[in-house]
């Protein structure tokens, strides 16, 4: 009867291959409406065409600055390309919280006294350098470094900014302190980044995917799909669309498969209504919507009895996504990492029964995670009908979950159209070399251009 009574707590997160498959329909119908000129604004799912047109051919060279902005960490880098040797020096940076909410001069003025200790610390001062930026929300691109923002995602919120061109934004942060010699020549998304350091090295690969504090995908698409696309249509006949399909879900078509507990997540969020898909995949959420599951099951006491209504398990915010990863990489009956985390978080008197239980609200939650990311490189998958195909996939959930992975493949298999190979690489250093990338093989686009 326990079992039962937990079982009707958590079924909402095992949903059938016929479930997922309606998911990709939908994601499909709106990826469309996105690239289509007519709905492209009532479309939730953005497909913002990035200005970024050709994939490295490992030719690329030149001292380039990088910034890497919205992920778990904020870093500035020095990317020295030269053919397929890659050099990279960086350093991470603290942004306040205060600054994530405060306002975007605030933010900016961060950004560029950060710029000058690095290029101080570099003794880069007097040269001339391009910069990719790489700047991790969604953007409305005009040309490779004049990107509008089009709403803050994850934890930031600094006024001021949306609907503002972040390149001119930074500018002029650099001018307030005298800086005159960096020039912004591309902004990047963290998909493209990880998309093109990947394409660097392996001519297959189309698909761009973060699973980390966000979750988003991009991908190389013909310009005859792209509508939004007022530019010229000259070789190359094809751009990078960042799809922004964290959005999916905002106009309650994933309702069908909200549990309460993603409900409840998403009220508490700093952004209500908005990044449905990615509230219920991306690192930022995964561990808030476990300890959700897990503060239900300890009030009903199917779980924890007894345990202090005082306990951290009941903060919100408070059982992170590297617990869940954690969590999983237990494999056998001892519970090691589970205990661990338990303690952490001063829960007394648990016994084998109540890991057991823990670890399995994590495996169904991350396994959902990794069946909806799946279900979205599916839907792509189709879409582009190559036979074979590899996707870069970057972010700390990807990187640290132990069975994300062989989750996704075995899913992704599941889900492709007869006929489809691909596969999963973990890219490196998009926001550095990918970003540093991008400038270059603008500039030789450019320079073949003249
Ligand atoms: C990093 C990239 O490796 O992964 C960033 O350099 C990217 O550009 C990040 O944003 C995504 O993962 P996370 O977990 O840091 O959000
Ligand atoms: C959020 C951002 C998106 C980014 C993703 C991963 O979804 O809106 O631009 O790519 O997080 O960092």
């Amino acid at each position: 009867e326990t079992y039962e009574r937990i079982e009707s707590v958590i079924h909402g997160f095992k949903l059938s291959s016929l479930t997922y498959k309606r998911v990709m329909h939908l994601l499909h119908e709106e990826m469309k409406r996105g690239l289509c000129n007519k709905s492209h604004n009532r479309a939730d799912i953005k497909m913002f065409p990035t200005f970024v047109r050709a994939l490295p051919d490992g030719s690329e060279k030149g001292n380039f600055l990088a910034l890497d902005l919205g992920g778990t960490n904020f870093r500035v880098l020095l990317v020295k390309l030269n053919g397929k040797d890659v050099d990279i020096q960086s350093k991470t940076y603290l942004i306040p919280q205060r600054v994530m909410l405060g306002t975007g001069i605030q933010l900016f003025d961060h950004i560029a006294d950060c710029i000058k200790k690095f290029i101080t610390e570099h003794d880069l001062q007097n040269q001339k350098l391009p910069l990719g930026f790489t700047f991790s929300f969604p953007c409305k691109q005009e040309g490779l470094a004049k990107a509008r923002l089009s709403q803050w995602t994850k934890g930031f919120r600094c006024e001021g900014v949306v609907g503002e061109d972040i390149c001119r934004l930074l500018h002029e942060a650099l001018h307030r302190i005298k800086i005159n010699s960096i020039e912004v020549v591309a902004v990047v998304n963290d998909a493209v980044g990880t998309l093109m350091s990947a394409a660097h090295s392996d001519r297959q690969c189309e698909i761009g995917l973060i699973l980390g504090t966000g979750c988003n995908a991009c991908y190389m698409e013909s310009l005859e799909n792209v509508g939004l696309w007022e530019e010229d249509r000259d070789h190359p006949n094809q751009v990078i669309i960042n799809t922004e399909w964290g959005a999916f879900g905002d106009n309650g078509c994933l309702d069908f498969i909200r549990t309460e507990y993603d409900r409840e997540l998403d009220n508490f969020s700093i952004n209500p209504g908005k990044q449905i898909m990615e509230k219920m995949i991306s690192g930022m959420y995964m561990g808030e919507i476990v300890r959700l599951v897990l503060e239900r099951l300890a009030m009903d006491e199917l779980l924890f009895s007894g345990i202090d209504k005082e306990s951290e398990l009941f903060i919100r915010g408070r059982f992170y996504t590297k617990y869940v990863s954690e969590i999983e990489s237990d494999n056998d009956e001892f519970f090691r990492n589970t205990k661990q985390v338990l303690d952490e978080l001063g829960i007394e008197n648990y016994t084998s029964e109540d890991c057991k239980i823990v670890k399995y609200v994590c495996t169904l939650v991350s396994a959902r995670a990794a069946f909806l990311s799946s279900a979205g490189i599916a839907t792509l998958i189709n879409r582009l009908k190559k036979k074979t195909m590899t996707i870069a996939i970057d972010g700390s959930l990807y990187r640290f979950h132990p069975r994300f992975h062989n989750l996704m493949v075995l899913k992704i298999r599941e889900l492709v159209n007869p006929g489809h190979k691909f596969k999963l690489t973990l890219s490196h250093d998009g926001s550095g070399k990918g970003a540093a990338l991008v400038a270059a093989v603008a500039t030789r686009l450019h320079e073949k251009k003249i």
